[in-house]
């Protein structure tokens, strides 16, 4: 039992696939995993464990935006032995070259959060980067399934409604796809643990277009990726 998550020892399994919409843990748990059981409703962020492909594999909400995920991803590492963590969320394009629908692997992440100048100090800039062999294992498991996958940096943004779109275009020129909330922390607090992390996101709204993904599209971007996620952390 950790501050945030009411499992007991041994409750979840040494790798945790991690959805923002603790509903969509649900919903993974149920779709994907067998003999799945709940073991945290604390505050309602939900958190299973079942099997995939006969391995334990555990599935947890970690909220919106890096102060809540950095929670989650702490006490799963710290508290329950975590070592292998695969985001499976949704972002925004910044850039032409990205389009509704795509999938993307987080090579790395910048972030306008405060988080890491409060670790490392205002001198520092490190760079969060994903696992290579989660990122290679991937980008593998995609091409087995037909999905194409895009591999580039995403902006971790603390605020979502913004006036950044002058920064956007930039980081865009500077080679990044897609904005969402949570990148730099997973990386930066797995790098500090030994823990092995990755993000892949469906790309659910163009923020140049102002296109967004229906109900329908979300959810089946969702499976795709949610089936991805799952291939390679049993890999
Ligand atoms: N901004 C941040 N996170 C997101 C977005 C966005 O536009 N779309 C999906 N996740």
């Amino acid at each position: 039992m950790s501050i945030h998550i009411s499992a007991g020892p041994g409750d979840v399994a040494d790798r945790v696939l991690l959805p923002g919409d603790p509903l969509r843990a649900r919903w993974i748990a149920e779709t994907f995993l067998t003999d799945a059981k709940e073991y945290t409703t604390v505050r309602n962020m939900l958190g299973y464990t079942g099997t995939y492909h006969n391995i334990q594999v555990s599935v947890q909400g970690t909220g919106m935006g890096m102060p809540s995920a950095s929670i989650y991803v702490h006490e799963l590492i710290n508290d329950y032995g975590v070592r292998t963590l695969i985001r499976v969320g949704s972002c925004g394009a910044i850039t032409p070259d990205v389009e509704l629908r795509d999938v993307i692997a987080a090579i790395g992440s910048s972030t306008d959060s405060a988080m890491n100048r409060v670790r490392f100090g205002a001198q520092i800039d490190y760079a969060p980067v994903a696992d290579f062999d989660l990122l290679r294992g991937a980008v593998d498991q995609a091409a087995g399934r037909g999905v194409p996958m895009r591999v580039g940096q995403v902006f971790a943004a603390d605020a979502f409604y913004h006036n950044q779109d002058e920064t956007y275009r930039q980081l865009a020129e500077h080679g990044v796809l897609a904005v969402e909330m949570e990148t730099a922390a997973l990386y930066t607090i797995a790098a500090r643990h030994r823990a092995r992390a990755l993000t892949i996101l469906t790309v659910s709204d163009h923020l140049l277009t102002d296109q967004h993904s229906t109900a329908e599209e979300r959810e089946r971007g969702f499976h795709a990726m949610a089936q991805i996620g799952l291939d390679t952390i049993v890999a």
